[in-house]
């Protein structure tokens, strides 16, 4: 399963440090060329030297410690990585990745590589709980970097609690399904559209809404990190578009309706994220308004149904749309379901906390031409448009198998 693929194993000083050679010697075991990594803190726990046997290679400790004058050890390790694994993970390493620093080899490695890291903490349960090394974690987990929820049990600490290190065997699972899910939207177009649009008054003033961009980045980034060759549409958006991605900007309903369109007939997938204007000024004027009068009544047209018009041309795309509603959220969800035709909806009532405009999180029902498929709690944006793409994923898979 991981022949071929090189695998950075960082260890970072905890007691769980000596799970790191079982997960070494598993990680070989499946193929994986492994390149190991620990913290002079690690070596207090666990001997490089079993590190060294287990993987083949010898282990790197020191940043300093150049034994090939031909490359520069941290950033050729950082660049030869299909994957780097950090397990154990102390708040101590994760604190530093969150802050960029680069004061030893594992963080130097960390901050060179532009490889996917999987992460696995292992520590106390109050430091775990602790608001800095959450709230570095978030930070991290936004940037995509992705987590192996550590076990709740006995503690080396002598606490019962959360914090003990995933078992090497459910590392190599989350390592395996990593593999598995990076290259299982590969060769895949997918469009995704962002953000709010603008509909001009005049140079200056313009009708649009809150959309900050980040639902739409989210599943784009998300998409792309499983091989998908993605364009992102992306009009008004407060946040920065996700790197690894075709980006093209637009500004009105009718301009985002015709890149779609331009994009439709090769896409496998579109998700329509984006929060469209329903109406635009019946007139855009070349100058700006002057005031005058104490009343300004501006005439509104509807904009084309971008989601709709996607429907009544749909051939063999999966069609994602969203709906942002404030009440009775399954009915909206299933009538626009129906009425564009499409083959999933993705619902968020935005008047609740956490959920909809401009912010990291959103609360979401998933639903299929059959009903409700999924409801997601309160979770991260990037985590929801992970769970979105398994959906997607599964249903070009059923698509080409002729289901
Ligand atoms: O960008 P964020 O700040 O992260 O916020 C995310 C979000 C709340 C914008 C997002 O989660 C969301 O709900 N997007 C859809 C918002 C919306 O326009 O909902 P709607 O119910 O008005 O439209 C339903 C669907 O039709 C949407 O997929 C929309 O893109 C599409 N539509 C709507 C009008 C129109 N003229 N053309 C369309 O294609």
């Amino acid at each position: 399963m991981l022949r071929g693929k090189t695998i950075v194993l960082g260890i970072s000083g905890g007691i769980a440090a000596y799970k790191a050679a079982a997960l070494c010697s598993k990680l070989k075991q499946e193929g994986a060329d492994v390149r190991v990594i620990m913290t002079e803190a690690a070596a207090k726990f666990i001997a490089p030297l079993t590190l060294q046997t287990l993987s083949r290679h010898q282990v790197y400790l020191d940043t300093f410690d150049e034994r090939d004058p031909g490359v520069v050890s941290h950033i050729d390790l950082a660049d030869s990585a299909d994957l780097v694994v950090v397990a154990p993970a102390t708040a101590n390493i994760i604190a530093k990745m969150a802050g960029g620093l680069a004061d030893d080899m594992l963080s130097t490695t960390l901050l060179a590589t532009t490889a996917p890291v999987l992460v696995a903490p292992a520590m106390n349960v109050h430091m775990y709980a602790h608001p800095a090394v959450e709230r570095n974690m978030a930070l991290l987990a936004e940037r995509g970097v992705r987590f192996i929820e550590p076990g709740t049990g006995q503690l080396a600490c002598g606490y019962v609690g959360k914090g003990r290190l995933a078992e090497p065997e459910e590392i190599v699972l989350a390592v395996r399904s990593w593999f598995t899910q990076s290259a299982e939207l590969a060769g895949r177009k997918i469009v995704v559209t962002a953000g709010g649009t603008v509909e001009r008054l005049d140079p200056v003033r313009y009708l649009t809404n809150d959309s900050s961009g980040k639902m739409g980045f989210a599943v784009a980034e998300a998409a792309a990190l499983r091989g998908a060759d993605v364009t992102l549409i992306a009009a008004r958006t407060s946040d920065a578009p996700p790197e690894g991605v075709r980006l093209v900007r637009v500004e009105s309903a009718e301009q985002m309706l015709q890149a779609v369109l331009a994009e439709y007939e090769d896409a496998d997938v579109v998700v329509k994220a984006a929060a469209v204007a329903d109406y635009r000024p019946v007139a855009r004027s070349v100058n700006k308004i002057k005031k005058s009068g104490e009343r300004l009544v501006l005439e509104l047209e509807r904009t084309a149904d971008i989601l709709q018009t996607l429907g009544e041309r749909k051939t063999h795309q999966v069609l994602v749309g969203f709906a942002a509603e404030t009440e009775r959220l399954e009915h909206y969800a299933m009538d626009k379901l129906q009425r564009k035709n499409c083959d999933f909806l993705v619902a968020n009532d935005v008047s609740r906390e956490g959920a909809g405009f401009n912010v990291d999180t959103n609360i979401v029902n998933i639903y299929g031409p059959q009903g409700l498929i999924e409801t997601l709690p309160l979770m991260r944006k990037r985590e929801a448009a992970d769970r979105l793409l398994t959906l997607v994923a599964a249903k070009l898979a059923e698509k080409e198998r002729g289901e």
